[in-house]
Protein backbone atom coordinates (compact mmCIF):
# COMPACT_ATOMS: atom_id res chain seq x y z
CA UNK A 1 0.00 0.00 0.00
CA UNK A 2 1.11 3.49 -0.87
CA UNK A 3 1.38 5.63 2.29
CA UNK A 4 0.40 9.45 2.12
CA UNK A 5 2.66 10.23 4.61
CA UNK A 6 5.76 8.74 6.04
CA UNK A 7 6.20 9.77 9.79
CA UNK A 8 9.13 8.75 12.20
CA UNK A 9 9.77 9.24 15.84
CA UNK A 10 12.70 9.24 17.33
CA UNK A 11 12.67 7.90 21.11
CA UNK A 12 9.97 5.05 21.47
CA UNK A 13 9.95 5.63 25.50
CA UNK A 14 6.90 6.60 27.27
CA UNK A 15 5.71 9.89 25.26
CA UNK A 16 7.18 8.59 22.11
CA UNK A 17 5.43 5.21 22.10
CA UNK A 18 1.96 6.04 23.00
CA UNK A 19 1.85 9.09 20.87
CA UNK A 20 2.77 7.18 17.78
CA UNK A 21 0.68 4.40 18.52
CA UNK A 22 -2.93 6.38 18.40
CA UNK A 23 -1.04 8.36 15.22
CA UNK A 24 -1.13 5.23 13.74
CA UNK A 25 -4.28 3.97 14.83
CA UNK A 26 -6.25 6.83 13.99
CA UNK A 27 -4.44 7.39 10.86
CA UNK A 28 -3.92 4.06 8.94
CA UNK A 29 -3.24 6.13 5.68
CA UNK A 30 0.25 7.36 7.13
CA UNK A 31 3.41 4.61 7.97
CA UNK A 32 4.40 5.06 11.25
CA UNK A 33 8.08 4.12 12.71
CA UNK A 34 9.53 4.49 15.67
CA UNK A 35 13.38 4.49 16.55
CA UNK A 36 15.00 4.18 19.73
CA UNK A 37 18.51 3.23 20.28
CA UNK A 38 17.71 0.83 23.18
CA UNK A 39 17.38 -2.89 21.61
CA UNK A 40 15.55 -4.14 24.51
CA UNK A 41 12.92 -1.46 24.26
CA UNK A 42 12.93 -2.26 20.36
CA UNK A 43 12.30 -5.90 21.07
CA UNK A 44 9.70 -5.88 23.84
CA UNK A 45 7.41 -3.14 21.51
CA UNK A 46 7.87 -5.85 19.17
CA UNK A 47 6.44 -7.88 21.60
CA UNK A 48 3.24 -8.81 23.51
CA UNK A 49 5.14 -7.40 26.24
CA UNK A 50 5.30 -3.87 25.69
CA UNK A 51 7.93 -2.10 27.43
CA UNK A 52 5.69 -0.06 29.60
CA UNK A 53 1.98 -0.22 31.01
CA UNK A 54 -0.17 2.37 30.16
CA UNK A 55 -4.07 1.27 30.34
CA UNK A 56 -5.66 0.96 26.82
CA UNK A 57 -1.75 0.95 25.20
CA UNK A 58 -1.80 -2.82 24.65
CA UNK A 59 -4.93 -3.09 22.19
CA UNK A 60 -4.06 -0.14 20.59
CA UNK A 61 -0.48 -1.01 19.75
CA UNK A 62 -1.67 -4.99 18.47
CA UNK A 63 -4.26 -3.27 16.06
CA UNK A 64 -1.79 -0.65 14.29
CA UNK A 65 1.87 -3.22 14.85
CA UNK A 66 3.24 -4.73 11.32
CA UNK A 67 -0.11 -2.58 9.84
CA UNK A 68 1.02 1.13 9.89
CA UNK A 69 2.73 0.77 13.25
CA UNK A 70 6.70 0.12 13.04
CA UNK A 71 9.43 -0.53 15.67
CA UNK A 72 13.31 -0.45 14.70
CA UNK A 73 17.05 -0.07 15.65
CA UNK A 74 17.82 1.25 12.37
CA UNK A 75 18.00 5.25 12.58
CA UNK A 76 19.47 5.83 9.18
CA UNK A 77 17.26 4.60 7.17
CA UNK A 78 14.16 5.16 9.46
CA UNK A 79 15.60 9.27 8.47
CA UNK A 80 16.29 8.68 5.26
CA UNK A 81 12.71 7.00 3.99
CA UNK A 82 10.37 9.89 6.61
CA UNK A 83 8.91 13.17 5.96
CA UNK A 84 8.15 14.24 9.35
CA UNK A 85 10.47 13.26 12.28
CA UNK A 86 9.38 13.61 15.46
CA UNK A 87 11.75 13.84 18.37
CA UNK A 88 11.34 11.87 21.43
CA UNK A 89 14.30 11.63 23.55
CA UNK A 90 14.90 11.99 26.88
CA UNK A 91 16.38 15.76 28.18
CA UNK A 92 16.84 14.41 31.89
CA UNK A 93 18.81 16.82 34.07
CA UNK A 94 22.19 17.47 33.61
CA UNK A 95 23.83 15.50 36.07
CA UNK A 96 27.31 17.00 35.68
CA UNK A 97 29.66 20.46 34.70
CA UNK A 98 28.35 23.73 34.12
CA UNK A 99 24.07 23.53 35.08
CA UNK A 100 24.53 20.56 36.67
CA UNK A 101 21.71 19.64 39.07
CA UNK A 102 19.39 22.67 37.08
CA UNK A 103 20.22 22.35 33.13
CA UNK A 104 18.47 20.26 30.81
CA UNK A 105 20.61 17.87 29.38
CA UNK A 106 20.56 18.12 25.74
CA UNK A 107 23.59 15.59 24.40
CA UNK A 108 20.93 12.90 23.52
CA UNK A 109 18.39 15.72 21.67
CA UNK A 110 21.58 17.66 20.22
CA UNK A 111 22.52 13.79 18.59
CA UNK A 112 19.29 13.40 17.01
CA UNK A 113 20.00 16.71 15.26
CA UNK A 114 23.54 15.93 14.02
CA UNK A 115 21.87 11.94 12.78
CA UNK A 116 18.89 13.90 11.54
CA UNK A 117 21.48 16.08 8.92
CA UNK A 118 23.36 12.99 8.29
CA UNK A 119 21.19 10.86 6.94
CA UNK A 120 18.49 13.38 5.54
CA UNK A 121 18.48 13.45 1.46
CA UNK A 122 15.15 14.85 1.17
CA UNK A 123 13.33 17.88 2.76
CA UNK A 124 12.12 17.43 6.09
CA UNK A 125 9.57 19.06 8.81
CA UNK A 126 11.06 18.18 12.51
CA UNK A 127 8.99 17.94 15.11
CA UNK A 128 10.42 18.83 18.97
CA UNK A 129 8.13 16.82 21.02
CA UNK A 130 10.64 16.28 23.93
CA UNK A 131 10.43 18.99 26.83
CA UNK A 132 13.40 21.57 25.83
CA UNK A 133 14.34 24.52 26.72
CA UNK A 134 13.08 28.13 25.03
CA UNK A 135 15.11 28.56 22.19
CA UNK A 136 16.08 25.31 21.49
CA UNK A 137 14.37 25.34 17.92
CA UNK A 138 17.11 28.20 17.06
CA UNK A 139 19.89 25.53 17.65
CA UNK A 140 18.06 22.75 16.31
CA UNK A 141 17.72 24.93 12.77
CA UNK A 142 21.41 25.90 12.80
CA UNK A 143 22.68 22.50 13.36
CA UNK A 144 20.09 21.03 10.37
CA UNK A 145 21.11 23.80 8.14
CA UNK A 146 24.89 23.83 9.06
CA UNK A 147 25.99 22.08 5.48
CA UNK A 148 23.59 24.67 3.60
CA UNK A 149 19.76 25.17 2.91
CA UNK A 150 19.38 21.79 0.77
CA UNK A 151 17.82 19.53 2.14
CA UNK A 152 15.66 21.89 3.54
CA UNK A 153 14.11 21.45 7.40
CA UNK A 154 11.59 23.40 9.11
CA UNK A 155 11.57 23.22 12.82
CA UNK A 156 8.19 22.72 14.98
CA UNK A 157 7.68 23.06 18.32
CA UNK A 158 4.62 20.12 19.28
CA UNK A 159 5.39 19.71 22.84
CA UNK A 160 3.19 16.52 24.69
CA UNK A 161 1.08 17.40 27.69
CA UNK A 162 0.21 13.91 28.37
CA UNK A 163 -0.02 12.15 31.94
CA UNK A 164 1.28 8.81 32.52
CA UNK A 165 -1.47 6.77 33.47
CA UNK A 166 -4.05 8.59 31.17
CA UNK A 167 -1.94 8.92 28.26
CA UNK A 168 -4.23 7.08 26.08
CA UNK A 169 -7.24 9.17 26.84
CA UNK A 170 -5.09 12.79 27.20
CA UNK A 171 -3.74 11.43 23.15
CA UNK A 172 -7.41 10.76 21.85
CA UNK A 173 -8.79 13.60 23.45
CA UNK A 174 -6.22 16.51 25.05
CA UNK A 175 -7.83 19.81 25.95
CA UNK A 176 -5.30 21.28 23.30
CA UNK A 177 -2.44 20.61 20.78
CA UNK A 178 -0.14 23.38 20.84
CA UNK A 179 1.90 23.56 17.30
CA UNK A 180 4.56 26.80 17.26
CA UNK A 181 6.44 27.88 14.13
CA UNK A 182 8.88 29.92 12.83
CA UNK A 183 6.77 33.09 11.46
CA UNK A 184 7.62 32.30 7.58
CA UNK A 185 5.88 30.80 5.26
CA UNK A 186 7.49 27.69 4.67
CA UNK A 187 7.27 27.14 8.67
CA UNK A 188 3.89 28.32 8.75
CA UNK A 189 3.45 25.74 5.58
CA UNK A 190 4.76 22.92 8.00
CA UNK A 191 2.48 23.76 10.60
CA UNK A 192 -0.71 23.06 8.62
CA UNK A 193 0.85 19.55 7.69
CA UNK A 194 1.16 19.04 11.12
CA UNK A 195 -2.35 20.29 12.04
CA UNK A 196 -3.88 18.37 9.53
CA UNK A 197 -2.57 14.86 11.71
CA UNK A 198 -4.03 15.70 14.33
CA UNK A 199 -7.38 17.05 13.20
CA UNK A 200 -7.65 12.95 11.92
CA UNK A 201 -9.52 12.72 15.51
CA UNK A 202 -9.06 16.14 17.04
CA UNK A 203 -11.68 19.06 16.58
CA UNK A 204 -9.98 22.22 14.93
CA UNK A 205 -10.80 24.51 17.65
CA UNK A 206 -8.15 22.53 20.31
CA UNK A 207 -5.41 23.15 17.85
CA UNK A 208 -3.75 26.09 18.59
CA UNK A 209 -0.92 27.62 16.72
CA UNK A 210 1.98 30.07 18.65
CA UNK A 211 5.19 31.40 17.81
CA UNK A 212 8.09 28.95 18.35
CA UNK A 213 9.36 30.21 21.88
CA UNK A 214 5.34 30.32 23.43
CA UNK A 215 5.35 27.22 22.45
CA UNK A 216 8.83 25.81 23.84
CA UNK A 217 8.01 28.48 27.51
CA UNK A 218 4.47 27.16 27.40
CA UNK A 219 5.66 23.70 27.87
CA UNK A 220 7.99 24.39 30.88
CA UNK A 221 5.31 26.71 32.88
CA UNK A 222 2.49 23.94 32.24
CA UNK A 223 4.43 21.91 34.32
CA UNK A 224 5.50 24.32 36.42
CA UNK A 225 1.92 25.43 37.18
CA UNK A 226 0.14 21.93 38.47
CA UNK A 227 3.65 21.42 39.83
CA UNK A 228 3.14 24.54 42.35
CA UNK A 229 -0.33 23.46 42.83
CA UNK A 230 0.78 20.63 44.15
CA UNK A 231 3.12 22.16 46.87
CA UNK A 232 0.65 25.19 47.49
CA UNK A 233 -1.65 22.38 49.03
CA UNK A 234 0.92 20.70 50.76
CA UNK A 235 2.01 23.28 52.55
CA UNK A 236 -1.57 23.98 53.59
CA UNK A 237 -1.12 20.60 54.99
CA UNK A 238 0.96 21.24 57.48
CA UNK A 239 -1.10 23.71 58.84
CA UNK A 240 -3.93 21.76 58.97
CA UNK A 241 -1.78 19.13 60.96
CA UNK A 242 -1.08 21.72 63.48
CA UNK A 243 -5.11 23.18 63.49
CA UNK A 244 -7.22 20.57 63.28
CA UNK A 245 -8.55 21.57 59.57
CA UNK A 246 -8.42 18.59 57.31
CA UNK A 247 -6.63 19.68 53.85
CA UNK A 248 -9.10 17.55 52.19
CA UNK A 249 -11.95 19.64 53.15
CA UNK A 250 -10.07 22.94 52.23
CA UNK A 251 -9.34 21.95 48.56
CA UNK A 252 -12.99 20.96 47.91
CA UNK A 253 -13.80 24.24 49.15
CA UNK A 254 -11.83 26.37 47.58
CA UNK A 255 -11.77 24.42 44.84
CA UNK A 256 -15.34 25.18 43.74
CA UNK A 257 -14.22 28.21 43.26
CA UNK A 258 -14.32 28.34 39.32
CA UNK A 259 -11.21 30.56 38.97
CA UNK A 260 -9.02 28.34 40.93
CA UNK A 261 -10.89 24.87 39.65
CA UNK A 262 -10.48 21.36 41.80
CA UNK A 263 -7.71 19.66 40.31
CA UNK A 264 -4.25 19.09 41.46
CA UNK A 265 -4.92 19.87 44.92
CA UNK A 266 -4.87 16.37 46.49
CA UNK A 267 -2.03 16.74 49.23
CA UNK A 268 -0.11 13.34 49.73
CA UNK A 269 3.96 12.81 49.83
CA UNK A 270 4.44 15.38 47.01
CA UNK A 271 4.71 15.19 43.23
CA UNK A 272 7.13 12.71 41.62
CA UNK A 273 7.62 11.77 37.63
CA UNK A 274 10.64 12.12 35.46
CA UNK A 275 9.11 15.63 34.43
CA UNK A 276 8.25 17.72 37.55
CA UNK A 277 11.32 18.33 39.25
CA UNK A 278 13.03 18.67 36.26
CA UNK A 279 10.87 20.87 34.20
CA UNK A 280 11.06 23.22 36.92
CA UNK A 281 14.43 23.15 37.78
CA UNK A 282 15.46 23.46 34.03
CA UNK A 283 12.86 26.64 34.49
CA UNK A 284 14.55 28.17 37.17
CA UNK A 285 17.92 27.91 35.10
CA UNK A 286 16.72 29.47 32.35
CA UNK A 287 15.47 32.29 34.70
CA UNK A 288 19.15 32.84 36.30
CA UNK A 289 20.60 32.32 33.13
CA UNK A 290 18.35 35.79 31.96
CA UNK A 291 19.38 37.24 35.19
CA UNK A 292 15.76 37.29 36.74
CA UNK A 293 17.07 35.48 40.42
CA UNK A 294 13.53 36.93 41.83
CA UNK A 295 11.66 34.78 39.66
CA UNK A 296 13.70 32.07 39.50
CA UNK A 297 13.87 31.49 43.93
CA UNK A 298 10.03 31.53 43.46
CA UNK A 299 9.83 28.56 41.45
CA UNK A 300 12.63 27.05 43.41
CA UNK A 301 10.39 26.97 46.19
CA UNK A 302 8.44 24.68 44.95
CA UNK A 303 10.38 21.57 44.92
CA UNK A 304 12.01 22.47 48.23
CA UNK A 305 8.73 22.23 49.94
CA UNK A 306 7.93 19.27 48.11
CA UNK A 307 11.11 17.43 49.58
CA UNK A 308 9.77 19.24 52.82
CA UNK A 309 6.71 17.51 52.45
CA UNK A 310 8.02 14.39 51.84
CA UNK A 311 10.99 14.69 55.00
CA UNK A 312 7.61 15.61 57.39
CA UNK A 313 5.96 12.26 56.23
CA UNK A 314 8.66 10.74 57.58
CA UNK A 315 9.61 11.79 60.18
CA UNK A 316 6.50 11.73 61.53
CA UNK A 317 6.19 7.91 61.14
CA UNK A 318 9.43 8.34 63.44
CA UNK A 319 8.04 10.04 66.13
CA UNK A 320 4.92 8.40 66.26
CA UNK A 321 6.42 4.65 66.25
CA UNK A 322 7.89 5.69 69.33
CA UNK A 323 11.23 7.78 67.96
CA UNK A 324 12.91 4.04 66.43
CA UNK A 325 12.00 2.22 63.41
CA UNK A 326 15.06 0.58 63.36
CA UNK A 327 14.84 -2.83 62.56
CA UNK A 328 11.10 -2.90 62.57
CA UNK A 329 9.08 -4.25 59.70
CA UNK A 330 6.76 -1.90 57.27
CA UNK A 331 4.30 -2.85 54.57
CA UNK A 332 4.93 -0.04 51.76
CA UNK A 333 1.80 -0.09 49.45
CA UNK A 334 2.76 1.28 46.60
CA UNK A 335 6.43 2.32 44.64
CA UNK A 336 5.14 4.01 41.47
CA UNK A 337 5.07 7.92 41.43
CA UNK A 338 1.27 7.93 40.88
CA UNK A 339 -1.40 5.17 40.11
CA UNK A 340 -1.84 3.06 36.55
CA UNK A 341 1.57 3.31 35.93
CA UNK A 342 4.57 1.16 36.26
CA UNK A 343 6.64 4.16 36.11
CA UNK A 344 9.09 4.44 39.33
CA UNK A 345 10.87 7.49 37.98
CA UNK A 346 11.48 10.34 40.59
CA UNK A 347 8.61 8.58 42.38
CA UNK A 348 7.73 10.33 45.47
CA UNK A 349 7.34 6.63 47.57
CA UNK A 350 11.10 5.81 46.47
CA UNK A 351 11.72 8.73 48.61
CA UNK A 352 10.04 8.12 51.23
CA UNK A 353 11.39 4.27 51.40
CA UNK A 354 15.33 5.62 50.72
CA UNK A 355 14.52 7.57 54.10
CA UNK A 356 12.77 4.56 55.99
CA UNK A 357 15.94 2.82 55.06
CA UNK A 358 18.59 5.16 56.16
CA UNK A 359 16.65 4.31 59.53
CA UNK A 360 17.17 0.57 59.36
CA UNK A 361 13.95 0.05 58.51
CA UNK A 362 13.11 -3.08 56.93
CA UNK A 363 10.41 -2.84 53.94
CA UNK A 364 8.13 -5.14 52.24
CA UNK A 365 7.52 -3.56 48.86
CA UNK A 366 4.16 -4.50 46.75
CA UNK A 367 3.23 -2.53 44.14
CA UNK A 368 0.27 -4.40 41.26
CA UNK A 369 2.35 -2.91 38.27
CA UNK A 370 5.77 -1.08 39.60
CA UNK A 371 7.83 -4.15 40.84
CA UNK A 372 9.74 -4.56 38.19
CA UNK A 373 11.29 -1.39 38.05
CA UNK A 374 11.62 -1.25 41.47
CA UNK A 375 13.55 -3.92 41.67
CA UNK A 376 16.41 -2.47 38.94
CA UNK A 377 16.01 0.78 41.26
CA UNK A 378 16.60 -0.75 44.51
CA UNK A 379 18.92 -3.41 43.13
CA UNK A 380 21.77 -4.43 45.83
CA UNK A 381 19.76 -2.14 48.77
CA UNK A 382 19.82 -4.34 52.06
CA UNK A 383 16.34 -4.46 53.77
CA UNK A 384 13.94 -4.94 50.99
CA UNK A 385 12.02 -7.33 50.08
CA UNK A 386 9.59 -7.56 47.30
CA UNK A 387 6.17 -8.80 47.42
CA UNK A 388 2.74 -9.54 44.72
CA UNK A 389 0.87 -10.57 47.74
CA UNK A 390 0.39 -7.74 50.36
CA UNK A 391 -1.79 -10.08 52.87
CA UNK A 392 1.41 -12.45 53.12
CA UNK A 393 3.49 -9.20 53.20
CA UNK A 394 1.92 -7.71 56.16
CA UNK A 395 2.49 -10.96 58.49
CA UNK A 396 4.25 -9.30 61.59
CA UNK A 397 5.01 -6.03 60.37
CA UNK A 398 4.89 -2.57 62.53
CA UNK A 399 3.36 -0.66 60.07
CA UNK A 400 1.52 -0.25 56.91
CA UNK A 401 2.58 3.34 54.46
CA UNK A 402 0.43 3.58 51.96
CA UNK A 403 2.82 5.97 49.27
CA UNK A 404 0.91 5.22 45.82
CA UNK A 405 -2.90 5.54 44.71
CA UNK A 406 -3.51 2.87 43.52
CA UNK A 407 -7.04 1.70 43.48
CA UNK A 408 -6.64 -1.54 44.49
CA UNK A 409 -5.51 -0.42 47.67
CA UNK A 410 -8.64 0.98 48.99
CA UNK A 411 -10.26 -2.13 48.00
CA UNK A 412 -7.68 -4.42 50.73
CA UNK A 413 -9.39 -6.20 53.20
CA UNK A 414 -7.38 -3.76 56.08
CA UNK A 415 -9.28 -6.35 59.10
CA UNK A 416 -7.26 -9.02 57.68
CA UNK A 417 -4.18 -6.97 57.36
CA UNK A 418 -4.78 -5.73 60.96
CA UNK A 419 -4.89 -9.38 62.20
CA UNK A 420 -0.98 -10.36 60.68
CA UNK A 421 -0.14 -7.29 62.38
CA UNK A 422 2.72 -6.80 65.49
CA UNK A 423 0.56 -4.70 68.10
CA UNK A 424 0.38 -1.03 68.21
CA UNK A 425 -0.31 -1.25 64.13
CA UNK A 426 0.60 2.10 62.92
CA UNK A 427 -1.22 2.92 58.94
CA UNK A 428 0.12 5.94 57.51
CA UNK A 429 -1.66 7.00 54.58
CA UNK A 430 0.70 9.15 52.18
CA UNK A 431 -2.02 9.88 49.50
CA UNK A 432 -5.38 10.55 51.99
CA UNK A 433 -6.59 7.16 50.11
CA UNK A 434 -7.84 5.56 52.69
CA UNK A 435 -11.29 5.48 55.21
CA UNK A 436 -9.67 6.55 57.93
CA UNK A 437 -12.32 6.39 60.64
CA UNK A 438 -13.06 2.50 59.36
CA UNK A 439 -9.44 1.70 59.94
CA UNK A 440 -9.39 3.65 63.29
CA UNK A 441 -12.31 1.34 64.12
CA UNK A 442 -10.62 -1.91 62.71
CA UNK A 443 -7.81 -1.06 65.74
CA UNK A 444 -5.15 0.89 63.46
CA UNK A 445 -3.34 4.22 64.75
CA UNK A 446 -4.25 6.00 61.61
CA UNK A 447 -1.68 9.29 60.38
CA UNK A 448 -3.44 10.75 57.31
CA UNK A 449 -2.16 13.69 55.57
CA UNK A 450 -2.99 17.41 56.38
CA UNK A 451 -5.47 15.48 59.09
CA UNK A 452 -5.88 14.99 62.74
CA UNK A 453 -4.40 11.96 63.38
CA UNK A 454 -6.59 9.34 65.15
CA UNK A 455 -4.69 7.49 67.32
CA UNK A 456 -6.00 4.56 69.71
CA UNK A 457 -5.38 4.87 73.45
P1 LIG B 1 12.00 7.99 27.88
O1 LIG B 1 13.30 7.95 28.54
O2 LIG B 1 10.92 7.03 28.29
O3 LIG B 1 12.18 7.80 26.29
C1 LIG B 1 13.18 8.42 25.55
C2 LIG B 1 13.77 7.38 24.59
O4 LIG B 1 14.66 8.04 23.70
C3 LIG B 1 14.59 6.29 25.28
O5 LIG B 1 14.02 5.03 25.01
C4 LIG B 1 16.00 6.45 24.67
O6 LIG B 1 16.66 5.22 24.48
C5 LIG B 1 15.68 7.11 23.35
N1 LIG B 1 16.82 7.81 22.73
C6 LIG B 1 17.70 8.67 23.30
N2 LIG B 1 18.59 9.11 22.38
C7 LIG B 1 18.26 8.52 21.20
C8 LIG B 1 18.79 8.57 19.88
N3 LIG B 1 19.84 9.32 19.57
N4 LIG B 1 18.22 7.81 18.91
C9 LIG B 1 17.15 7.03 19.19
N5 LIG B 1 16.59 6.94 20.42
C10 LIG B 1 17.14 7.68 21.42
O7 LIG B 1 11.47 9.49 28.01
P2 LIG B 1 9.95 9.99 27.96
O8 LIG B 1 9.33 9.87 29.31
O9 LIG B 1 9.26 9.39 26.78
O10 LIG B 1 10.19 11.55 27.71
C11 LIG B 1 10.67 12.02 26.47
C12 LIG B 1 10.52 13.54 26.43
O11 LIG B 1 9.13 13.88 26.54
C13 LIG B 1 11.21 14.26 27.58
O12 LIG B 1 11.70 15.49 27.08
C14 LIG B 1 10.09 14.52 28.57
O13 LIG B 1 10.34 15.67 29.35
C15 LIG B 1 8.91 14.75 27.66
N6 LIG B 1 7.60 14.42 28.22
C16 LIG B 1 7.44 13.29 28.98
C17 LIG B 1 6.16 12.96 29.45
C18 LIG B 1 5.92 11.71 30.26
O14 LIG B 1 4.81 11.55 30.76
N7 LIG B 1 6.89 10.83 30.44
C19 LIG B 1 5.06 13.76 29.12
C20 LIG B 1 5.28 14.91 28.34
C21 LIG B 1 6.55 15.21 27.88
C1 LIG C 1 2.63 15.55 34.27
C2 LIG C 1 1.59 16.51 33.67
O1 LIG C 1 0.33 16.29 34.31
C3 LIG C 1 1.45 16.29 32.17
O2 LIG C 1 0.56 17.25 31.62
C4 LIG C 1 2.83 16.43 31.51
O3 LIG C 1 2.73 16.17 30.13
C5 LIG C 1 3.79 15.45 32.15
O4 LIG C 1 3.86 15.71 33.59
C6 LIG C 1 5.21 15.57 31.66
O5 LIG C 1 5.58 16.57 31.11
O6 LIG C 1 5.90 14.59 31.91
P1 LIG C 1 2.67 13.01 35.02
O7 LIG C 1 3.90 13.41 35.72
O8 LIG C 1 2.68 11.83 34.14
O9 LIG C 1 2.14 14.24 34.11
O10 LIG C 1 1.49 12.78 36.08
P2 LIG C 1 0.60 13.76 36.99
O11 LIG C 1 -0.77 13.25 37.00
O12 LIG C 1 0.77 15.17 36.64
O13 LIG C 1 1.21 13.52 38.45
C7 LIG C 1 2.50 13.97 38.78
C8 LIG C 1 2.74 13.74 40.27
O14 LIG C 1 1.94 14.63 41.06
C9 LIG C 1 2.39 12.34 40.75
O15 LIG C 1 3.36 11.92 41.68
C10 LIG C 1 1.04 12.52 41.42
O16 LIG C 1 0.77 11.55 42.39
C11 LIG C 1 1.21 13.89 42.03
N1 LIG C 1 -0.06 14.61 42.27
C12 LIG C 1 -0.88 14.93 41.23
C13 LIG C 1 -0.39 15.00 43.56
O17 LIG C 1 0.37 14.73 44.53
N2 LIG C 1 -1.55 15.71 43.77
C14 LIG C 1 -2.39 16.03 42.75
O18 LIG C 1 -3.43 16.67 43.02
C15 LIG C 1 -2.05 15.64 41.45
Amino acid sequence: MEFEKRILCIGAGYVGGPTMAVIADKCPQYRVELVDINEERIRRWNSEDLPIYEPGLDEIVRRARGRNLFFTTEVATAIEHSDIIFVSVNTPTKAFGQGAGQAADLQYWEKTAYQILKHSHSDKIVVEKSTLPVRTAEAMQRILHSRGTSPRFDVLSNPEFLAEGTAVENLLQPDRVLVGCMNTESGHKACDQLEAIYANWVDRSRIIRTNIWSAELSKLVANAFLAQRISAINSISALCEKTEADVDEVAHSIGLDSRIGKKFLKAGIGFGGSCFKKDILNLVYICRQHGLDEVADFWERVVEINEYQQSRFVANMISEMFNTIAGKSILVLGFAFKADTGDTRESPAAQVCRRLLEEHAQLRLCDPKALENARKELIGVQGVSFHEDPYEAAENVHAVALLTDWQCYRELDYAKVFDRMEKPAFLFDGRNLLDHRRLFEIGFNVYPVGKSPLRQL
